[in-house]
């Protein structure tokens, strides 16, 4: 097996640096498009058939090293008992938002395996599909970044309602976030125990508070799911690596150090080696190309990424990825090279 991805998580040495992309199978491929064209995104969602072949285009296509499971954040929504829809053109839609205490008191912590059991089922076909050729990532939401959606009811530019749940009713909003955090915590169990080979705590908008808020409202919670789960893998004899992803990164790395992860996703908005520094040096690190940078000429892509390999040799381990996911509009051809470029000059 190419377990190159696995090895950098833990910080042992690689043959070459070890590849993957966020968002790696999507839009931007037409292999994906075709199969989009004849289902809607929450009926791949819920099909392991589709969520597996899509889950392994960018595999055949990309040659990355791991496989990043097909699926969504929001699922969880809905097996906690909201409304999800995706609306062509306009995004997720979640109903009725979550904005009071009866909104609260009618959400439940589901069995992951009874309301969200079809990923945990293509987990453990995708296991079987994979056959080792590379390890495969499960995911989830961070609490903070599933509630935001849950609180707004979709996406959200000022995240308004969610702040004023939060400073005008911390009560209710901590008990929401016990909810979400619960549900998350058995939800990434069920995801390991179906055989995912590490997890990724997706924070995409944990970045849009000051550093303390963040600590209170954000990280508090990263830090009970991490907890639990190494508990919880350390009584079954298991580690997986759990990568910890952050959107707006630079101002919250000291305090992303706290969060328990084996694995610091950094974005494109700091020198990667800069953000090594302040997280103390001897950490595995992710990231950070800029995802709009796969938009130059191929020469100028390289130039960037030996730039990201040369600053990124400071740390203990690296996993190259872009430093948030990739664009719709993005030209495979120049993901396909980005991918033969980190292998070949991270090989020399
Ligand atoms: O990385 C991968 O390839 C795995 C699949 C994956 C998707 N969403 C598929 C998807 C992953 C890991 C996600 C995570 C996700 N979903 C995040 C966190 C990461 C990030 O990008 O910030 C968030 C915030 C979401 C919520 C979400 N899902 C939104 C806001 C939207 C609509 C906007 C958009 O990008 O279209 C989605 C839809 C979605 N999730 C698509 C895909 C491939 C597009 C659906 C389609 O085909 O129409």
């Amino acid at each position: 097996m190419n377990d190159t991805f696995l090895k950098a998580c833990r910080g042992e040495e690689t043959e070459h640096t070890p590849v993957w992309i966020m968002r790696q199978a999507g839009r931007y491929l037409p292999e994906y498009r075709a199969i989009r064209g004849k289902a809607d995104f929450l009926t791949m969602c819920k099909t392991p058939e589709l969520a597996a072949e899509v889950t392994i285009q960018p595999i055949d296509i990309l040659n990355v090293d791991a496989a990043i499971l097909f699926s969504d954040i929001l699922t969880v929504c809905e097996g906690m008992g909201q409304g999800l829809a995706f609306e062509e053109n306009k995004g997720p839609i979640l109903s009725p938002p979550v904005r009071d205490r009866a909104a609260v008191d009618k959400l439940f912590v589901p069995d992951p395996e009874d309301e969200l059991g079809y990923v945990m089922d293509a987990i453990r076909l995708l296991r079987k599909e994979l056959d080792g050729r590379v390890p495969l990532i499960g995911f989830s939401g961070a609490p903070f970044t599933t509630a935001t959606y849950m609180i707004e009811g979709g996406t959200s530019k000022n995240f308004l309602n969610t702040k004023m749940m939060i400073y005008k009713d911390p009560d209710l909003y901590r008990s929401f976030m016990d909810k979400v955090t619960a549900t998350i915590t058995e939800y990434l169990k069920a995801q390991i125990a179906a055989g995912a080979q590490a997890v990724q705590i997706f924070d995409t908008w944990g970045g849009i508070f000051c550093p303390a808020d963040f600590r209170e409202h954000v990280l508090s919670y990263v830090k009970t799911i991490i907890k639990d789960l190494k508990e919880w893998m350390a009584g079954r004899g298991e580690s997986v690596p759990v990568i910890y992803f952050v959107g707006s990164t630079a101002g919250l790395l000291e305090d992303i150090k706290t969060s328990g992860a084996d694995v610091y996703g950094v974005d494109w908005r700091i020198d990667i080696d800069a953000a090594i520094k302040r997280l103390g040096g001897d950490v595995v690190v992710q990231g950070n190309l800029d995802p709009l940078s796969m938009f130059l000429p191929k020469e100028e892509i390289e130039k960037r990424v030996q730039d990201v390999l040369t600053r990124a040799s400071s740390a203990k381990g690296h996993i190259f990825n872009l430093g948030h996911g990739v664009v719709p509009q993005t030209p495979p051809e120049n993901v396909i090279a980005l991918v033969e470029m980190v292998h070949r000059l991270s090989g020399e």
